[in-house]
């Protein structure tokens, strides 16, 4: 089965750059995700630095995640900046309607979230209000944030203790509006955008990066009538929101109990992000040949029941290898994209939908995908690499796919990066690597891998699914063999 399974390798054909924005992440105010997850306030007994869960705030430091999208979701449209703003004990309660009308208490706003960014340097990408909002309110928010000098807006932040502006780059203009975001048609909504937009202004020599909401999965008519309708000067990125759902949306299994058959409609499911990608891509050629809007693929990932016993408008779900899968095959596929594809943000950061961190009152764990993430690294802002791969496949009943996914890509300093997915549950795959257009001389290579699919971290066994140096390779000049474990992901490094 050796010849079965190759891979070339064209190390010296490379032109697009792979984002590094295309490992970006979402935080919503859903259930745990800021309030308990990210905040607990200053005065919590949770360790915390200024209000910060110290162990997440490292975590996500460690990962050098690249930006991070807040404040919904869904939430972003009936969010109101200005009642996140001033002393705490002054700011307004709100019901929060969208995830378990659970009451808001606009403690995290604006100032937390955007020294929070800070504190983990990374971009902020804040989602304006254009459901329930105004066009003047959005203006003001973009003032408030970005204005060095003498007006309003400016002047409140300074009140409120912020002298600079931030010069945050990142602005969508709403999400989701042709559902939670206010059931617009496309028509309606391109206008909106336009006015919305106008008003969205550049302050210094900071250019605002403007996104616009798009399409649901498979909506591309949506794509197509913002294209047509929004002048490309108005716009930057253009939206994009799948999630991989096994069954249905009414019976979506459990996270962490499926058969073998599940798990690969779960991966089948995912992998067909490329198709996704490439139709709203071609839509978008038509009116914008050079690729200058980016796709901006804000709202990714598995969706499954929430945990037994918690609010089902929390959104919490365990994340096991099967995450894992979906998190490498995603990447891989984003990042083939790269030239359309310009930001991926992941949902959601921390004990909401696919986590890559969970918590409980003390303690937290690190997921399956926050791994996926960690080996992923060297792809941020690497050069992609054209590569041809043979793959035999794997099927369970109905189900059939790839047994492997690959992507590569080749850093500043010459080094090549292959990320390999073996998705078989219990086939080691023998895969030769013929390297072309590179002396290798020095491979290393880390893996992420557990004892079964559904192997996941839990707050008594955290080390379940870890990362660890991987040594089952053998390179012969331009050769590499590589003995791909079952239930798998590598990070092959060559120099
Ligand atoms: O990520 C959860 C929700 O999914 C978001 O709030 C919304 O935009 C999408 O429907």
């Amino acid at each position: 089965t050796t010849a079965q399974n190759r891979l070339i390798v064209n190390a010296d054909q490379g032109t697009v750059t792979i984002n590094r924005h295309i490992y970006g992440h979402f935080a919503e105010h859903l259930g745990r995700n800021i309030y308990g997850g990210i905040w607990v306030g200053p005065d919590s007994d949770v360790p915390n630095e200024d209000g910060y869960r110290k162990d997440v705030m490292q975590a996500l430091i460690d990962l050098e995640i690249p930006n991070l999208r807040w404040p919904g979701g869904c939430f972003a449209d009936e969010y109101h900046w200005t009642d996140g703003i001033g002393d705490p004990a002054d700011r307004p309660k709100m019901v929060n309607t969208h995830w378990g009308g659970v009451t808001e208490d606009n403690s995290f706003g604006t100032h937390e979230f955007l020294n929070f960014a800070k504190k983990i340097g990374t971009e902020p990408y804040i989602t304006g209000n254009v459901g329930s909002g105004s066009v003047e309110e959005m203006s003001k928010w973009i003032e408030y944030i970005n204005f060095d000098g003498v007006s309003p807006m400016a002047e409140l932040r300074k009140k409120n203790g912020q002298e600079e502006p931030w010069n945050i780059k990142y602005w969508g203009v709403g999400n989701e509006s042709w559902g939670c975001g206010g059931n617009m048609t496309p028509e309606y909504y391109a206008n909106e955008y336009r006015r919305y937009a106008t008003f969205a202004r550049d302050y210094g020599g900071n250019k605002l990066y403007k996104i616009a909401g798009g399409a649901n999965d498979w909506d591309l008519n949506w794509t197509d009538v913002l294209m047509k309708n929004i002048p490309l000067n108005m716009m930057d990125g253009l939206s994009l929101h799948y999630y991989t759902v096994t069954g249905t949306w009414e019976n979506k299994g459990k996270a962490t109990e499926f058969t073998k058959e599940e798990y690969l409609e779960t991966l089948r499911k995912a992998s067909r992000v490329d198709e996704l990608i490439t139709k709203h891509s071609t839509i978008m050629d038509k009116y914008d040949p050079e690729k200058k809007v980016g796709i901006i693929l804000d709202e990714w990932g598995t969706w499954f029941q929430v945990e037994p016993g918690t609010n089902p408008g929390f959104l919490y779900q365990q994340n096991t290898m099967r995450d894992a899968h979906v998190a490498a095959i995603s990447l891989n596929i984003f990042n083939k994209h790269a030239e359309r594809v310009h930001m991926a943000n992941l949902a959601q950061t921390v004990n909401v939908l696919q986590a890559i961190i969970l918590t409980n009152e003390n303690d937290m764990i690190l997921t399956p995908t926050y791994h996926v993430f960690d080996l992923y690294k060297p792809h941020k802002d690497a050069t992609l690499l054209s590569h041809h791969l043979i793959s035999e496949e794997v099927s369970f009943g109905k189900e059939k796919l790839e047994a492997l996914s690959v992507s590569s890509s080749k850093s500043d300093d010459g080094t090549v990066n292959i990320s390999i997915a073996n998705i078989h549950p219990d086939k080691k795959i023998d895969l030769d690597v013929a390297l072309r257009g590179i002396e290798a001389k020095n491979v290393t290579a880390q893996i992420v891998t557990a004892a079964s699919i559904d192997s996941y971290n839990s707050f008594d066994k955290k080390d379940a699914v870890k990362k660890a140096d991987f040594k089952d390779f053998k390179l012969n000049k331009d050769n590499l063999k590589i003995a791909v474990p079952a239930n798998s992901v590598l990070m092959v490094r060559v120099k």
